[in-house]
């Protein structure tokens, strides 16, 4: 029987690329998201912010797609500056997307969960979780909660059969960077720098970071709980020397 998958912020980027390679895989997969994709993804307008939505949205996954092994928590939004630099409005919406919303859809999915035979989260944290980045406080903090809850959760439903992992993309080229690029004063030197930061000299592709969620996603990877896979060009684990 395939596995029924959902992917939060199925409608871009690496939720995008992951529900493209999980379909690949054979398995059925809904996409929750602001702007949802179409065919041949099961799409589901949902906000990640508003729990009886997500509640209404998992709901209709299962029905749709006859029950759920996997939840990719994956739907996120960024956030630019120091710890002075946000109001605590911008704090709250940030956490409430990329925190509170994979607490909701995790919540609302569990009970289906349960029943699966091959029950899997991953959630997208991402480098700043590990690393210190400049201007970029908020987002951090975010990310930090991200990798933190994936541990905990782990733990509480390991038991149940539920493995919970995490992704740990590098900067990675998607719309969301495309966007941030287009912002900069100059976006090649801006890119240039994103490249040299990463030991690869590259941006992680989106595929790069599905083909991880998809392998800890599937049974493949059934002896792995609490761990989080970095993708990131080398960025967290290495150290080089300079070149010139
Ligand atoms: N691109 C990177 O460099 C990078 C690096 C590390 C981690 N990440 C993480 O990867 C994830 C995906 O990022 P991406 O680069 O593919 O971004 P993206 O902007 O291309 O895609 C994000 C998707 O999430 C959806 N979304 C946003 N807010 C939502 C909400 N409230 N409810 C439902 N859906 C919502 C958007 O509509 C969009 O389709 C995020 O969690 C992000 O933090 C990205």
């Amino acid at each position: 029987m395939s596995l029924r998958a959902i992917v939060t912020g199925g409608g871009s980027g690496i939720g995008l690329a992951t529900a493209k390679l999980l379909a690949e895989r054979g398995m059925k997969v809904a996409c929750l998201d602001l702007d949802p994709p179409g065919e041949p993804f099961v799409g589901i307008r949902a906000d990640v912010t508003d729990d009886a939505a997500v509640r209404a949205a998992v709901a209709e996954a299962a029905e749709r797609l006859g029950g759920i092994d996997v939840l990719v928590n994956n739907a996120g939004i960024g956030a630019q500056g120091t710890v002075e630099d946000n109001p605590d409005s911008e704090w709250q919406r940030v956490f409430d997307v990329n925190v509170l919303g994979m607490v909701r859809v995790s919540r609302a999915a569990l009970p289906y969960l349960r029943r699966s035979e091959h029950a899997s989260i991953v959630n997208t944290c991402s480098i700043a979780a590990t690393a210190g980045l400049p201007a970029r406080a908020l987002y951090s903090a975010t990310k930090g909660a991200v990798l933190s809850l994936t541990l905990a959760m782990a733990a509480d439903h390991v038991r149940e059969g539920i493995r919970v992992n995490c992704v740990n993309p590098g900067t990675a080229d998607t719309p969301w960077i495309g966007r941030l690029l287009d912002k900069a004063d100059d976006p090649e030197a801006e890119r240039q720098a994103l490249n040299a930061r990463q030991p690869m000299g590259r941006l992680v592709s989106a595929e790069e970071v599905a083909a991880a969620i998809a392998y800890l996603a599937g049974p493949e990877a059934g002896a792995t709980t609490g761990t989080a896979l970095a993708v990131d060009g080398g960025m967290q684990g290495l150290r080089l020397r300079p070149t010139s």
